[in-house]
């Protein structure tokens, strides 16, 4: 699990600054009762199929949807009207909650132009904007391409999820472009860590950047490195990023919604929590393996024998 390095103080006080989650309820005669959880963390899907999410929405256990072209293309999208009449199937879905579409057009015109294509599909549409890699599929792309549509979309009054967040910069960059969510990917870091390190130097070093990796004898401590994911177990670097988001987003009272993604296992998922994240986006999969326990199936099964008893 992980250990955040300091006390969480200053997320407390950033949860106060949210508007609650968990809504009281009237139950008539003039009374309310409060809900227990106001500010608790909310969960999405991370899934473009219906068949995996329309339980977990049944059930109360998600709040909302995040979608990318991989997940579509999974679905059974293989063109862009077909990806857009599942996108509005989920979109109707989930109304009123959020679900979360990409952007496929890679220059700023046209994205700015696809998001409103995106938008119409649903009132709960939020536009998921890659932050960056832009010039690594256009070497003649501006690096600065979707912190630019962030701000355009932020001006027109639609919403923006920022996905592709791998350090603590973007993160800030989106937020104060206008996002409304920001997607720090907890399981690629490291995926990425795990299979490129070299083992003969401490965890997490493939993640430095390539003058720090020249530099390193692979015995210093890193916490001084340009990359927050380094400088401790390769299995808490997403965490880390998390912390450093939530701290960064605390101490300047940044409300920008921070959207857990890329989450492997259950671990992952409560290290999130721990870390700060307001949101988790989960693969339906992984949902479905907490919802059991081998001691729960024990303990049911015991209950459900001895209940026998008395109610015959
Ligand atoms: C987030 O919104 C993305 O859809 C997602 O979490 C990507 O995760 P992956 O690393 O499993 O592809």
């Amino acid at each position: 699990m992980f250990t955040p390095p300091v006390g969480n103080a200053a997320l407390f006080h950033r949860r106060g600054l949210m508007a609650p989650v968990n809504a009281d309820r009237e139950v008539g005669d003039g009374r309310t009762v409060k809900h227990p959880s106001p500010f608790a963390p909310r969960f999405f899907a991370d899934s473009a199929t219906r068949a995996d999410v329309e339980p977990l929405l049944r059930a109360g256990i998600i709040d909302g949807l995040t979608t990318n072209p991989t997940l579509l293309k999974k679905a059974g999208a293989d063109s862009w009207s077909r990806a857009k009449d599942i996108m509005r199937e989920l979109c109707a879905l989930f109304r009123p909650h959020p679900v979360s579409l990409e952007l496929t057009a890679l220059d700023e015109e046209g994205m700015v132009r696809q998001s409103a294509e995106l938008a119409a599909l649903g009132d709960n549409a939020i536009i998921k904007v890659p932050v960056g890699g832009y010039r690594a599929v256009n070497p003649e792309a501006d690096p600065y391409t979707g912190l630019k549509v962030i701000r355009r979309l932020w001006e027109q009054g639609i919403r923006v999820n920022t996905t592709l967040v791998f350090n603590t910069a973007q993160a800030l960059w989106a937020a104060n472009a206008g996002a409304v969510y920001v997607s720090p990917f907890l399981g690629r870091l490291a995926d990425y860590a795990y299979s490129h390190d070299d083992p003969r130097r401490s965890p997490g070093n493939s993640l430095y950047w390539a003058e720090d990796r020249a530099k390193s004898t692979g015995t210093e401590a890193m916490h001084n490195t340009a990359y927050v994911a380094t400088g401790g177990p390769v299995k808490d670097a997403g965490a880390r990023l998390i912390f450093e988001i939530a701290t960064v987003f605390a101490n300047y009272r940044i409300t920008t919604e921070i959207l857990a993604a890329s989450i492997r296992n259950p671990v992952q998922m409560m290290d999130c929590l721990v870390a700060g994240a307001d949101i988790l986006t989960v693969p339906a999969g992984v949902l479905g393996t907490v919802a059991d326990h081998p001691l729960s199936d024990e303990g049911m099964k015991a209950f459900a024998k001895d209940a026998q008893a008395f109610t015959r």
